[in-house]
């Protein structure tokens, strides 16, 4: 089992506002903000906030342009990244990627408010399943994802005009709370149509190297969910 992760040479080399950090920023290309303004009062709420602290020359400034589509598009690269990670690390094992329904998002408040749901899901999810890894490689593996799912969740909760910490379950604790296994089979049951012959979506909670591989199953199950999701969704609100 290969579990290294790819990190790009120079990942970290453009400087926050620098010229590649907003690869699509060209001239005449709609941005994402500005289409999807009339469906936000959150981000009217923010403008609005931002003339009425006009003479306040150190006001905190609400939004960047083309920050969101830099976001999501992250979002996405990442999900394919997580779905790559895992078929490599179960190889023979991996489950083939099920069938999906419902993941086409038909505005921007749908899509935002979906994209904050499944990765709020993911967070609990990875939680909820790192009790029961046995293999320390694997759990360490897991929690790196898991972290990376927690900065979506977080991001995404802003955007929604949600605290930043708030779960799934609409609580916003100081320590996150796991979801059980049925709770992630209930929240993502309505967006799968077939499993395609691959394992079912559950997991023992007596540790065991065979049910490592069923938790790793069971997570690229939902990073298959979510990496098809942005594969419909990303490119349509954001080109
Ligand atoms: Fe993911
Ligand atoms: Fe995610």
């Amino acid at each position: 089992m290969n579990l290294s992760f790819e990190v790009s040479p120079g990942e970290w080399s453009s400087p926050p506002g620098g010229s590649e950090r907003h690869p699509r920023s060209d001239a005449g290309r709609r941005s994402f903000l500005r289409r999807g303004a009339a469906a936000f009062s959150a981000a009217s709420a923010a403008f609005a906030g931002r003339e009425a602290h006009a003479t306040n020359p150190n006001f905190l400034p609400s939004l960047y342009p083309n920050e969101n589509v830099l976001e999501f598009q992250t979002i996405q690269a990442d999900e394919q990244a997580h779905v790559k990670f895992l078929v490599n690390a179960l190889g023979a094992d991996a489950r083939p990627m099920p069938t999906f329904q419902n993941l086409q998002m038909n505005n921007l408040q749908q899509f935002v408010q979906n994209s904050m749901v499944f990765e709020n899901t993911g967070v609990g999810a990875y939680l909820g399943a790192a009790a029961y890894i046995d293999n320390v490689p694997y759990l360490v593996a897991a929690a790196g994802i898991m972290d990376i799912e927690a900065r979506h969740a977080g991001y995404l909760n802003v955007l929604n005009n949600r605290k930043m910490t708030q779960n799934v379950l609409g609580q916003s604790p100081s320590f996150e709370v796991a979801l059980t296994m049925q709770q992630v089979v209930d929240l993502v049951s309505p967006y799968v149509v077939s499993l395609n012959g691959g394992p079912p979506l559950t997991f023992s909670t007596i540790p065991s190297a065979e049910n490592d591989i069923a938790i790793l199953n069971f997570a690229l199950a939902l990073e298959y969910l979510e990496m098809t999701f942005y594969n419909i969704n990303v490119p349509k609100f954001t080109g």
